[in-house]
């Protein structure tokens, strides 16, 4: 499929963790998870800093799954491997954002294909990126013409040195419009990702530079729904679930971890205190899409990664400054997600598949990483449960002979996985490894 790709992909895993063929004897949720990780490092193309096969926030996705896997795992060589492919991505990838820094007021200009810069005007029309809703109200991003095609020489991430705090000069200088691209979830992914790469290293570098991003996307705070909120993109024309609830886990996060402690705790309050009084919860205690564009629910569907993100936000804000309503309503909502999403078998679903395009294949692992969270700050068994349900079904009936993951996690695998479907089933694997 990849031929060089894979040759390099291959050595990068070949030193991790042998891929062996047919491992259906495996029970050890550890194990699982590292092939899983061998078979996903096969789509990282280091001279992108991204995953081939799948979208500019889905690779904040799997970068923050790499952390994820890291954090729960002290393996030496998936330490040294994801400390690399941080540092990696943080220096290819940001010729491949596609619309960067439509927030700002300068010319937008983003690397094309042959090295060229292309500049698109002050609405970010032209850049060739988008993001639309279809009729199944499923969002299809569209991407620029040729994006995320390898350019340049191959990188080697083993390669390349491990950056600690103190070497700062030799990380290129993070630049904020390099990760912002006027749709405010896909910087808030990268938010994410990048904290999750701190608590990996515990480089400022990269705490700093999700700093600088919520910082671009908190400058758009208000919408015509309260003046409170933040709308999906530049665009201003959607009100949704996904970006307030990265708003609210974003600077929550950031409350425990960044200096201005304070600060974040303020906006965390200020997102929830909206998000609860938006109508976006329903009365089963699930969160459809967003809002209507006078401001009531819309009744859309509801994604099994707005029932996820939350939670996470919750728990971090809880920590932050505890209050018990915090935990109570995620744990209202988790349970009222998993009974409305799992099937007869406590399976999850969201009702794109087995057709979920390009980014409806992220969201149920999502969901997962953010129950775990929960599950931490307040166990249920109803949890473990529903976790070691998903993560052996995604190994037993979901897996190829090559360990790679598809959309379906009730099965049976269907061909080709991506790496969008591969990350996102990953992250059940990831969940079992920490309530064995
Ligand atoms: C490459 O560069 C030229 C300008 O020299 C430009 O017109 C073209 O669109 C660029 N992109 C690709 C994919 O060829
Ligand atoms: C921006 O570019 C798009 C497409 O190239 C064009 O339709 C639109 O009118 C332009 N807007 C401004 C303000 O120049
Ligand atoms: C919301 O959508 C569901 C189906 O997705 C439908 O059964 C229900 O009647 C709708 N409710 C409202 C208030 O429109
Ligand atoms: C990844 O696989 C899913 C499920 O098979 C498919 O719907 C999606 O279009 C694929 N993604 C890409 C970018 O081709």
């Amino acid at each position: 499929m990849y031929p060089s790709l894979f040759i390099h992909t291959v050595m990068l895993s070949a030193s991790f963790a042998a891929n062996a063929f047919g491992q259906s004897d495996i029970s050890d949720p550890t194990t699982r998870a590292e092939f899983a990780l061998s078979a996903l490092q096969i789509f990282y193309n280091a001279g992108t800093g991204l995953w081939s096969t799948t979208g500019w926030w889905n690779s904040a996705n799997a970068l923050t799954i790499v952390a994820n896997l890291a954090k729960v795992d002290g393996n030496q060589q998936l330490q040294s491997l994801a400390s690399r492919l941080f540092a990696n991505t943080l220096v290819q990838a940001p010729p491949q954002n596609p619309q960067p820094g439509v927030e700002g007021n300068h010319n937008k200009k983003r690397e094309d294909l042959n090295d060229t810069l292309v500049i698109f005007n002050s609405t970010g029309a032209g850049s060739g990126y988008n993001k639309i809703m279809d009729n199944n109200d499923e969002v299809v991003t569209v991407y620029p013409e040729g994006w995320n095609k390898p350019t340049g020489a191959y990188i080697d991430v083993m390669q390349l040195p491990i950056y600690k705090t103190g070497e700062k000069a030799k990380i290129a200088t993070a630049d904020v419009n390099d990760w912002i691209d006027g749709f405010y979830d896909d910087d808030l992914w990268w938010a994410l990702g990048w904290i999750a790469a701190y608590d990996v290293t515990q480089d400022k570098e990269y705490l700093t530079l999700a700093e600088s991003i919520f910082a671009a996307v908190a400058t758009t705070w208000g919408t015509n729904c309260g003046n409170g909120g933040i709308y999906w993109s530049w665009q201003k024309s959607y009100v949704n679930a996904i970006a307030n609830e990265l708003f609210l886990s974003t600077a929550a996060h950031l409350a425990n971890r960044a200096d201005d402690k304070a600060s974040y705790v303020a906006w965390a309050k200020k997102e929830i205190n909206w998000f609860t009084a938006s109508g976006m919860i329903n009365s089963r205690g699930t969160i459809n899409d967003g809002l209507t564009s006078n401001c009531k629910n819309n009744n859309m569907t509801t994604w099994s990664y707005n029932q996820g993100v939350i939670l996470g936000g919750l728990v971090e804000l809880n920590r932050a400054s505890p209050d018990d309503s915090y935990l109570a309503l995620a744990a209202k909502i988790a349970k009222a997600a998993i009974a409305e999403l799992s099937d007869d078998s406590g399976i999850l679903h969201d009702k794109c598949e087995p057709s979920c395009g390009a980014d409806g294949t992220q969201f149920k692992g999502i969901f997962v990483r953010n129950l775990q969270l929960l599950h931490e700050a307040a166990p249920d068994d109803a949890y473990v449960k529903f976790i070691q349900t998903n993560a052996n079904s995604v190994w037993m009936n979901n897996r190829d002979d090559g360990n790679m993951l598809s959309i379906d996690w009730a099965g049976p695998f269907i061909n080709p996985a991506n790496a969008s479907t591969h990350s996102s089933a990953m992250e059940a694997l990831i969940a079992a490894i920490t309530v064995k």
